[in-house]
């Protein structure tokens, strides 16, 4: 059995991440404000959090507690909870928003992931995080500076956090994944948005008009087949489109 910490596991992706690894048997905790509600019934451990707050690290430390470890041959934390928010031009940012976004997109799994690797150094299991990106942090898409910006620290954060794991006796292994674009709430935000805080609107409107999206069941299936896979962690950036 493996055991799996998934942050944003209400809704969307981190919900079909969730219920994918639940169903195969395996051990999941799942952090999300609206967690008890959304995962009631399900075989999954609930822990109401607001990761963007000062308790991510504790959720995860507390997770941990909550789940059989020693049952387990591997432990993973799955970054998943973000917000595309604030979608607008700079100049025209709301300032808390801006702090909100990027505490949640980038400074919570920074510490999630510090407080994950700390609490599993002396565990003898394998041990990896999947810090979820997006294509915005290598891409540019005017509106959503503040989103990409924090994905591209994700990445850049990924990259240096796999690479000092090189050296250790036993490596945990740390990858950023771009999900491709998946049907869930946030892309029904990003439809709702203002064409002039916007301007590629009418593309992301065509791609759902065109079955574009990829349901997050087939997106969950994918990712987690990638983490089973021999090839996890040897590059640290990837995007699920070119595995
Ligand atoms: N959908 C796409 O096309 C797409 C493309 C590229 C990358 N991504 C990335 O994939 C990840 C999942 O996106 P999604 O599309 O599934 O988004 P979503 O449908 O909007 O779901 C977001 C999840 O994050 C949680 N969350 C949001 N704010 C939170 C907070 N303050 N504290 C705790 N949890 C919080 C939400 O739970 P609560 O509301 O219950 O807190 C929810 O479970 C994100 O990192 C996103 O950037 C998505």
């Amino acid at each position: 059995m493996h055991a799996y910490i998934i942050t944003g596991a209400s809704r969307g992706l981190g919900h079909a991440l969730a219920c994918h690894v639940a169903g195969l048997g395996h051990a999941v905790a799942g952090i999300a404000r609206q967690a008890s509600q959304a995962l009631e019934g399900d075989d999954i451990i609930a822990i109401d959090a607001d990761l963007a707050g000062p308790d991510a690290a504790h959720a995860v430390r507390y997770a941990l507690q909550l789940l059989p470890l020693a049952d387990c041959s591997s432990v993973t934390l799955i970054n998943n909870a973000g917000t595309v928010a604030p979608i607008a031009l700079a100049g025209h940012y709301p300032d808390e928003q801006v702090a909100q976004a990027l505490t949640l997109n980038l400074v919570t799994p920074i510490l999630t992931t510090n407080a994950f690797l700390a609490a599993t150094a002396g565990l003898a299991l394998s041990r990896r995080v999947l810090n979820i990106s997006s294509g915005a942090a290598r891409s540019a898409y005017p509106g959503w500076g503040v989103y990409g910006a924090g994905k591209a620290g994700l990445d850049h954060f990924s990259r240096v956090a796999n690479l000092e794991q090189t050296g250790s006796e036993t490596p945990a292994r740390i990858v950023a994944l771009y999900p491709g674009v998946v049907d869930t709430d946030m892309q029904d935000t990003i439809r709702r948005s203002p064409a002039e805080a916007f301007p590629l609107l009418e593309r992301f409107i065509g791609l759902k008009q065109d079955g574009q999206l990829t349901a997050p069941a087939v997106a969950a299936a994918k990712i987690i087949d990638f983490l089973d896979s021999a090839t996890f962690g040897d590059t640290p950036v990837v995007d699920i489109r070119e595995l």
